[in-house]
């Protein structure tokens, strides 16, 4: 495998696709030499399974490592940890040359992002990814973030990764309907970008067990770093990586995040935006049949009673962030995202009710 290249000019990084790369971590290492120390963040569970092994594999190379335990959920990413992570930093002698090393999901992953791009103006940090979603998706393109007063990722920065080292071992212990999350995500790469690859998927998904995940990780990772390296503040083209998104996270904020998780919320949205662009008469009944059918191979969650106003209501909230503008993905063939204005709200309903066809 070739590597992969977030080409960014002096920003520029390269994501590490290898099995059993936890274990040799210090010869993946890109930064200088002399630092100050090598600060670890993490959950407690993911620390104890290979947080360990990868502190000793870095004391054995002669670094002084610093552990920083979150505890689990979404509500770690808040001021209040920040601020505990700020504090730890100081009182354990960090300093400019210090870096950080973010082991964990998306949230571990913004919220160490933000804490290296704030910390004495910005250090060194590596992104860990442990779950399926961060390995294809949060851990590349240096969004970091923080929410804040309910509100998600309102504080942040788009500030890049030393590096990204995805071990697709870490997969063993991630739970199935982890995985099943992350696999709605793969399957947007292939949507959005390569007919191909979504070929492959629709076999490789009806076993998800055996699923070849590296290949397709590795498939995802080239994919997003061509989207970040074209366009790294998402002014246009970056916008495709939200193909399924606007539908997918009013479903979870209508549901609840604990009753779907994001990848799942993203299959049912990509399947609404699916039907709107066949609607359109810009993805052919082959191409749409063959993701609809790609997506349904997953075992998703049955949807029940939607109410529309709610749905309208969180999609009209996203709306507001982009001064009143909806920006829409659809599909103008299948491997070919675009970004529109021209979806009305009357087509978001109607779609929406493709989830209780099948
Ligand atoms: N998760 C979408 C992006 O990184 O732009």
């Amino acid at each position: 495998m070739s590597d992969i290249i977030v080409d960014l000019n002096d920003r520029s990084y390269k994501i590490i696709v290898e099995n059993g790369a936890i274990n040799s971590f210090s010869n993946y290492l890109m930064h200088n030499a002399s630092v100050k120390n090598l600060v670890i963040i993490s959950h407690e569970l993911l620390m104890k399974n290979y947080g360990l092994k990868l502190k000793n594999n870095l004391e054995n190379s002669g670094y002084e490592v610093i552990e920083i335990i979150l505890p689990d959920g979404d509500d770690s990413k808040d001021l209040k940890i920040y601020n505990e992570i700020i504090t730890k930093m100081i009182d354990s002698n960090c300093d400019r040359t210090s870096v950080v090393i973010a082991l964990g999901g998306g949230v571990v992953g913004d919220i160490s992002g933000f804490v290296a791009s704030s910390f004495m103006r910005g250090i060194k940090y590596y992104q860990v990814p442990t779950t399926l979603l961060a390995m294809v998706d949060s851990s590349i393109g240096g969004k970091t973030g923080l929410n804040f007063s309910k509100k998600k990722n309102i504080v942040g920065s788009i500030y890049q990764p030393v590096s990204v080292v995805v071990d697709p071992d870490l997969l063993n212990t991630l739970p199935f309907s982890e995985k099943v999350s992350g696999l709605g995500e793969i399957i947007k790469y292939g949507a959005i970008k390569d007919r191909g690859f979504l070929n492959n998927l629709y076999e490789w998904v009806k076993d998800i067990e055996n699923f070849p995940y590296t290949k397709a990780i590795e498939r995802c990772c080239q994919i997003k770093a061509e989207i970040v390296t074209k366009d790294e503040n998402e002014t246009d083209l970056r916008r495709i990586l939200n193909f399924g998104h606007t539908i997918g996270h009013a479903l979870e904020s209508h549901l609840g995040y604990k009753m779907i998780k994001h990848g799942e919320a993203v299959s049912l949205g990509m399947k609404c935006s699916a039907w709107i662009s066949h609607k359109k008469g810009l993805l052919n009944t082959e191409d749409y049949n063959l993701l609809i059918e790609t997506i349904n191979r997953l075992p998703l969650p049955k949807i029940s009673a939607l109410d529309p106003e709610k749905i309208m209501h969180y999609i009209n909230f996203d709306k507001k962030n982009e001064n009143g503008i909806l920006n829409f993905i659809l599909l103008n063939g299948l491997g070919k995202a675009i970004v529109t204005q021209d979806v009305s709200s009357f087509e978001i309903l109607e779609s929406i009710k493709v989830l209780h066809e099948y």
